[in-house]
Order: structure tokens, then C-alpha cells, then sequence
């Protein structure tokens, strides 16, 4: 435990770049069994970033001959609008409001109505999956997630900024929560590509939009429990809808994944809004008292904690949908655990299970993995589409391991079941450990984290990455989490036994702490590591996924202010990792007041879709539309302009 306080000053007097270099390459060659070889201080200074540095100064990291990256890296930027490395093109593509029908149209106004918007891409872009026709690069449908609409607290009651126009205003009326309700989900958009150019294809018949209010099951072990029924549904099984839909995942058999994130802000209440009458579960999943600025609560009963407190205990899940069958119903997965789902990422287990990595997005909450019990089948659509009803869930521990101080261990899965005499006790039967998976993980010795964000897995090695986005409440360190009042954030990765997802223990290391270099810190450890430099400084990563060649794209959804701690960082932005020298360099910057989040690529990896959040979330952008236009989340569409594969 604890910080090692390395003497910045000292590390690069007495390392060159290049002594730096050539020990982080000699790490990677040795990378699995660091562990045993690589002295403790040795390892700690050469993951280190050098001092104060200016920008272009001669502290930048070694650049690498590698051809993974072929890109020029780009400068930090403030412009309203999206900048793309030398040799790209970045479109706008299917902003909130774009039809999906012929039959409705665009209102720059933001006058549309709920019904409308029914037949609109959703508000508020986030994670996104390309899931391709017949295996083509020009032709598919686009998955996305529309998280929720933004609002401002200004008067202390939440407004939405401009999903009912250009004057922020309450949803004061059915009509407006309706309007909400359906400006949320997912959108399933068939998309083509002619000529060069991406276009929504109107009026397919595989257009759909699944908001907060599509039918939808829960399946799995904790379907029909107790806890899951409402006065609308004694069945326990039958939601309506799915919210606060973050990152994404899909699955080898050609479902998608929504991960329902911060799902506790819907649910208020109307009732004695001065007693408090939350249950220890709901207080530690993040039920506020009294009414939400959402105002959801006081038009639809089943989102007031005190008239329906089950309803809530059906949100939190990860929800599979079949974008290819617009009749399906989604499932709520519920043995994959209710938290705040950030995202879902696929490995295949030496035995052919299926492992789903999921992080919580809440400072000091957990890392989970699930491992199905049936075997993926290739082909054998019945077969797989079960999977993720039965397995076995598990939380991560992660150990100082042989020192402390080296930004480096080992780690367990700990068992979220009534295997685990640490739950038996205290759990009446599987469900409860599912409806309650942040309690069942409090109760095991699960290690809190920087605010789990995306993980994804390496498409050659297995090897699992994963963001923490900042934390500044830490105030206990450890050497996953080596921050206090964690402002820059992390990412960490790791290598399950035997190269197994379905293994029981692992080794990890950080990958890079991020950090700001061009300013001065108290704590040595803001500078960042040594692959953060003045070029590439950065701040809170988010989104986070491998491209098939293996190059690690990470988003940020962090401080864009570019001034005391977030200098120099411009706006957030996507940037590119090398996975074994860990070089990084910036490809992408969104406009103002945005997130940059969502990733995916044609199967020929020549087309990048991502998604911008949330520009002018403050009032401070017009993107993509200009001046005197409502800002609106969308997708960009980046082409690398000779053709060639994205990042090479
Ligand atoms: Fe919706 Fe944790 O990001
Ligand atoms: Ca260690
Ligand atoms: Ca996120
Ligand atoms: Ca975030």
C-alpha cells in the first residue's frame, strides 16, 4: 500500500529517453514473467514520467518505428468543432433527431413531439457496434446507445438543455417525459454506404428504436424473484424499457449489448418528499431522496422509489438484443449482475465458455467477470443465444502482489454466489446476490476502484484492458489505484492464468497513469507515466477498444477546461496505444463540451464510427450545425483518405 513518492527529479537525471525506452521494451519482452525478474524500483522508474516538460520539448517519449501506428499525432484542441490526424476525414453522421422513418422530420427548433421522436436516433450518443450484412464493409445496421439527455442544475432543479429547444425547460407534462422516455434506449439504423458516402437507409424495415418504455424480459437466475415483481408485473419478468444506456458490448453470435449505467437518477419519488424511507440497498446504489430533475417520477408511478421500490431493482442490468429481428424482445440478463454497468467485453475460455468482463462506474466500486456455464458453439444460434441466462459471476481483487509500489500484482476472481460461505449467510438464494452484486461484492474483500469504466480484450492475446476514469475521493492507495483525489485517471490490464479467461487468478500492471507533464504537481505521480507526455497529456480515459490489428483506442470523457490541472489537454478526445511499446498518440479531438465515447469498425477496419456526447453540454457549442443551432450528439464517420485501414 501507499505511494512510493519517487523523486521525479532524480528519474530523469539519471535516465535518458532512451535508457527509459529500452526498459519499458525490455519489460514487454518479458512481460509475463516481469513479476519474477523485474527489481521493484527499477520497474517503478521506468514506468515514470519524466518532469515539467513544454509542449514538442525534448521530454517526449521515443517514437516508435512501429507500423501499427502510422499516423502523425495530433495537438490538443479547443475548436468547436472535430479534428482528425493528417490524412483523414471525419463526417457527421445520424445526429439526435435524424429520421428513421419518412413520415417525421428534423425540427431545428427541438419541437418534435414524443411520438415523433419514436421514429428519431435517440439523444445523447454513447456506445456503438457496426454489425455488418452478409460480413460487407458498405452496407450494416448501427447499434447505439442514447445514455440520456442533457439537463442544467443551475437553479437547482434540473432543466433539459434542449431536448425541448433552444430555452432549457423541465419535462413539466406527460407529453415532455414521454418525449424523454423515447429520446433514450438504443436506435438499431440500417446504413449503406454509395458512392462513398454513408447514408441512413429511411423507412428499412430494420430501423427500430427500443427506448425506456419497449418490452422487455428478465431472464436468468434472478427472473421472477421476489424482488423483481411490481404492481404492473407479478411475473417479475416483464419491464418496460431500459435506461441510462452507457457502453455497449456484443457477442460472437451477432447480439448486442446495452449496459444500463446511472439508472438510480430516474428513480424519485413525489411521496413525503422529507422522510427519507430509502432501503440500505437502494442508498447504496444511489437513490437520492425526493424528486429527480429528470421528473420522470411524477408522471409514471413506477419510477417513485416509495409507490413501486421494486422497480428499480429491474434496471442496473446488461440487456441483450438481436438488431437483426425487429420483433425481438431484449433481455435483461440477470446473471450477469445489476451495477452500473459501464460496458461488456467477450473473451472465449480455453474450454469454450463464454467470459464477459464488466466494470462498475462508481468511485471505489468493482471489476466483474462472468463465466457462462454452456460452451460457444460456432453456428448453433439456439445454443448460444442461452449463454448468458447461466454462469457463474465473479468480482476482482487486486493484489500489491510481490512489492508494493510498482504499479504491478496479481489478483483473484472472487465468487458472487451461495458457494461463497462469505455470502451464504447473508443472501437468501442466488437472486438476491444478483439484485444486490455491489453488496454481495462489498461482503468478499473485492478491491475498489478508480471508477471502472470501459474493458476491452486484446483480439490476439486475451490480454483485458480497462479504464478508471479518475477518482477524487480516493484517499487510501494501493498499487492498482496509486492516487489520492485521483484527478487523471488510469488504465489498467491484465493476463488471466494460462492465458484462460475462465482462470481464477491473474497478473496485471498498469498501462498507463495518466497525467498532465506540463505543469507542476505536489504529488509527482500527476506528471503521469512514461508513455504521457506534452504531446499526447490527457486526461479521465473512458471508451477504451482493441481495432483487429490490435491497435488499443482509448476516448476520454474528462476536464476540458485547458486550463490549472487540465492544460494543454483541449478538449476530449481518441487517442491510439500501441499495446506492447505503449506509445500513445492523439488521432481525434471533439468539440467543445463533449465526450468523445463508442467505438466500432467495418470488417475491413477502413470506416470508424464513434460517437460525440453530449457538445456544449455548459451552452458553450453549436456542433455539428453551427451557429444559432441547437448542439446535438452524433456519430462521426472517420475515412482514412487513401482508403487504407483506420490508424495505419
Ligand atoms: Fe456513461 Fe461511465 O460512462
Ligand atoms: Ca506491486
Ligand atoms: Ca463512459
Ligand atoms: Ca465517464
Amino acid at each position: 500500500m501507499g505511494n512510493p513518492l519517487i523523486d521525479q527529479d532524480d528519474v530523469s537525471t539519471n535516465l535518458s529517453n532512451n535508457q527509459r525506452f529500452n526498459d519499458i521494451v525490455e519489460r514487454v519482452v518479458s512481460r509475463r514473467g516481469f513479476l519474477l525478474k523485474t527489481g521493484t524500483s527499477a520497474a517503478a522508474v521506468a514506468f515514470l514520467s519524466s518532469g515539467l516538460s513544454a509542449c514538442g520539448g525534448s521530454d517526449a517519449a521515443p517514437e516508435s518505428d512501429s507500423p501499427l501506428l502510422g499516423f502523425t499525432a495530433l495537438p490538443a484542441s479547443t475548436e468547436d468543432s472535430v479534428v482528425v490526424a493528417a490524412g483523414y476525414t471525419a463526417t457527421t453522421f445520424a445526429p439526435w433527431g435524424t429520421p428513421l422513418s419518412s413520415d417525421v422530420t428534423w425540427k431545428a427548433d427541438g419541437s418534435n413531439t414524443a411520438a415523433e421522436q419514436l421514429k428519431q436516433v435517440g439523444d445523447n450518443h454513447d456506445g456503438i457496434h457496426f454489425f455488418p450484412i452478409n460480413g460487407k464493409s458498405d452496407e450494416g445496421l448501427l447499434v447505439m446507445n442514447h445514455e440520456y439527455s442533457t439537463t442544467t442544475s443551475s437553479s437547482g432543479y434540473k432543466d433539459y438543455l434542449t431536448l425541448f429547444g433552444a430555452t432549457p425547460s423541465p419535462a413539466n407534462s406527460l407529453e415532455r417525459v414521454n418525449k424523454a422516455i423515447n429520446a433514450w434506449g438504443c436506435s438499431v439504423i440500417h446504413i449503406k454506404r454509395t458512392a462513398g458516402a454513408w447514408a441512413v437507409v429511411t423507412d428499412s424495415s430494420y430501423n427500430r428504436r427500443i427506448t425506456s418504455a419497449t418490452p422487455m424480459l428478465l431472464t436468468g437466475p434472478a427472473a421472477g424473484d421476489a424482488l423483481l415483481k411490481t404492481s404492473a408485473d407479478p411475473s417479475g419478468t416483464l419491464v418496460l424499457g431500459t435506461i441510462n444506456n452507457c457502453g455497449n458490448g456484443w457477442t460472437p453470435w451477432d447480439t448486442y449489448l446495452t449496459c444500463e449505467e446511472n439508472w438510480n437518477n430516474n428513480f424519485g419519488t413525489t411521496v413525503e418528499p422529507d422522510t427519507d424511507g430509502r432501503s440500505d440497498a437502494q442508498k447504496r446504489y444511489g437513490i437520492a431522496k425526493g424528486n429527480t430533475g429528470y421528473g420522470w417520477e411524477a408522471f409514471h408511478d413506477r419510477f417513485d422509489y416509495k409507490k413501486e421500490p421494486n422497480e428499480s431493482n429491474r434496471f442496473g442490468w446488461i440487456v441483450e438484443i438481436d438488431p437483426f429481428d425487429p420483433s425481438s424482445t431484449p433481455k435483461k440478463r440477470t446473471a450477469l449482475g445489476r451495477i452500473k454497468h459501464e460496458n461488456a467485453a467477450y473473451a472465449i475460455a480455453a474450454d469454450g465458455r463464454v467470459v464477459v468482463y464488466m466494470g462498475d462506474d462508481q468511485a471505489n466500486d468493482y471489476i466483474y467477470k462472468f463465466v457462462s456455464t454452456g460452451q460457444y458453439i460456432a453456428g448453433d444460434t439456439v445454443n448460444n443465444r442461452n449463454l448468458l441466462d447461466s454462469g457463474t459471476l465473479y468480482v476482482a481483487k487486486f493484489n500489491d502482489g510481490a512489492a508494493s509500489g510498482d504499479f504491478m500484482g496479481t489478483g483473484e476472481w472472487i465468487e458472487l454466489s451461495m458457494n461463497n460461505s462469505a455470502l451464504a449467510a447473508n443472501f437468501s438464494n442466488l437472486a438476491d446476490i444478483l439484485v444486490h452484486t455491489r453488496l454481495a461484492a462489498d461482503a468478499v474483500g473485492a478491491t475498489p476502484m478508480d471508477r471502472p469504466e470501459w474493458v476491452t480484450v486484446h483480439p490476439q492475446t486475451n490480454e483485458v484492458y480497462a479504464t478508471l476514469t479518475n477518482n477524487s475521493g480516493r484517499t487510501e492507495t494501493d498499487d492498482a489505484n496509486p492516487r489520492t483525489a485521483n484527478r487523471y485517471g488510469q488504465i489498467i490490464r491484465w493476463r488471466e492464468a494460462g492465458g484462460d479467461a475462465a482462470a481464477m487468478s491473474f497478473e496485471w500492471d498498469l498501462f498507463v497513469l495518466a497525467g498532465n507533464p506540463t505543469i507542476e504537481h505536489t504529488d509527482p505521480l500527476n506528471r503521469g507515466s512514461a508513455n504521457v507526455t506534452a504531446d499526447n497529456t490527457f486526461n479521465s480515459p473512458d471508451g477504451l477498444g482493441f481495432d483487429a490489428s490490435g491497435r488499443l483506442w482509448i476516448e476520454t470523457d474528462g476536464g476540458y477546461t485547458n486550463t490549472g490541472n487540465y492544460a494543454n489537454q483541449g478538449n476530449n478526445q481518441m487517442l491510439c496505444a500501441h499495446p506492447e511499446t505503449k506509445e500513445i498518440r492523439r488521432f481525434l479531438v471533439g468539440p467543445k463540451e463533449c465526450e468523445i465515447t463508442g467505438l466500432t469498425f467495418t470488417p475491413d477496419q477502413k470506416t470508424l464510427f464513434i460517437n460525440v456526447q453530449h457538445p456544449g453540454e455548459l451552452g458553450g457549442s453549436t456542433w455539428p450545425d453551427g451557429a444559432g443551432n441547437l448542439p446535438r450528439s452524433a456519430t462521426v464517420i472517420v475515412t482514412k483518405d487513401d482508403g487504407g485501414v483506420i490508424g495505419s
